[in-house]
């Protein structure tokens, strides 16, 4: 892979590197991104319709079921070296901060400390009525109750029309308004407010550096477009800093 002219330079002189990542980082570890085909018995249906609350109130069973499948699934994956070269950028500028849209853990699993879960964890219960604190529920029925008050647990994630969590929404921010470079890797860039990130980066002179195979809305606002898989890309850019 040949790295654009200038984009070492660029790394090295960093002080405040921002990393938002999206699903296509974890693709490379066989998790799917949020917006391919599901597989087998999760073919039919669109994770759009699903992931709302909406659809939990319409059918829990089926909303747990969905997520109790994708918990199996990331269990078993492992982090990617685009997860493990991020712990490594880590250590090497002076400042990181990094943002994720992905719910599955695995940058943490990798070791990358202070992660900002813009959309929650696919691991953390909540209670759907009120801001019950749960641990140990019990899963082995079709939808988990709350110890607390009873009502219905529900996946401590961020759905379609629900509020960033305000930390991460804060945190994001606030490195997206004082980094000078931002990396936006493994994102279609659709989805907001994490999408304007990038805008609100380069808006204050933050160097834009995307890395994605495929082209999305930020990919002609870049100031560097990698098109590259983040397992392959992210190695090589770290092992360049590093000469
Ligand atoms: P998407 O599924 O929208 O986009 C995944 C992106 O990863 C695409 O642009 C792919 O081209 C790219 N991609 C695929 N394989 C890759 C690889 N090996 N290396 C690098 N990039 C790769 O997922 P997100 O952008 O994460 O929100 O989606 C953002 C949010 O939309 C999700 O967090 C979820 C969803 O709706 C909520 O659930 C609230």
């Amino acid at each position: 892979m040949t790295l654009p002219d200038g984009l070492i330079d660029v790394l090295r002189s960093a002080r405040h590197i921002c990393v938002l990542t999206g699903s296509g980082v974890s693709a490379e570890s066989g998790v799917p991104t949020f917006r391919e085909a599901q597989t087998g018995l999760w073919e039919k249906f669109d994770p759009q319709q699903l992931a709302t609350p909406e659809a939990f109130q319409h059918d829990p069973a089926l909303i747990w079921r969905w997520y109790r499948w994708r918990r199996e699934l990331v269990a078993r994956a492992e982090p990617n070296p685009g997860h493990y070269a991020l712990v490594d950028l880590a250590a090497r500028v002076p400042q990181l901060t990094l943002i994720t849209q992905n719910v599955d853990g695995l940058h943490q699993r990798a070791g990358s400390r202070d992660v900002r879960e813009f959309h929650g964890n696919l691991f953390v219960d909540r209670c759907s009525v009120g801001d019950c604190v749960i641990t140990g529920a019990d899963m082995r029925v079709d939808v988990p109750l709350c110890r607390e008050c009873g009502g219905r647990l529900r996946p401590g994630v961020v759905w379609f029309g629900e509020s960033i969590p305000a930390d991460a929404l804060r945190a994001a921010d606030n490195a997206a308004g004082s980094c000078d470079v931002f990396l936006s890797i493994g994102t279609s860039s659709l989805v907001w407010p994490a999408a304007g990130l990038a805008e609100i980066a380069q808006r204050q002179g933050a160097s834009v550096i995307e890395i994605n195979p495929d082209a999305t809305p930020l990919t002609g606002q870049s100031r560097f477009a990698i098109s590259e898989k983040s397992g392959v890309a992210l190695p090589e850019l770290v092992d360049s800093l590093a000469l």
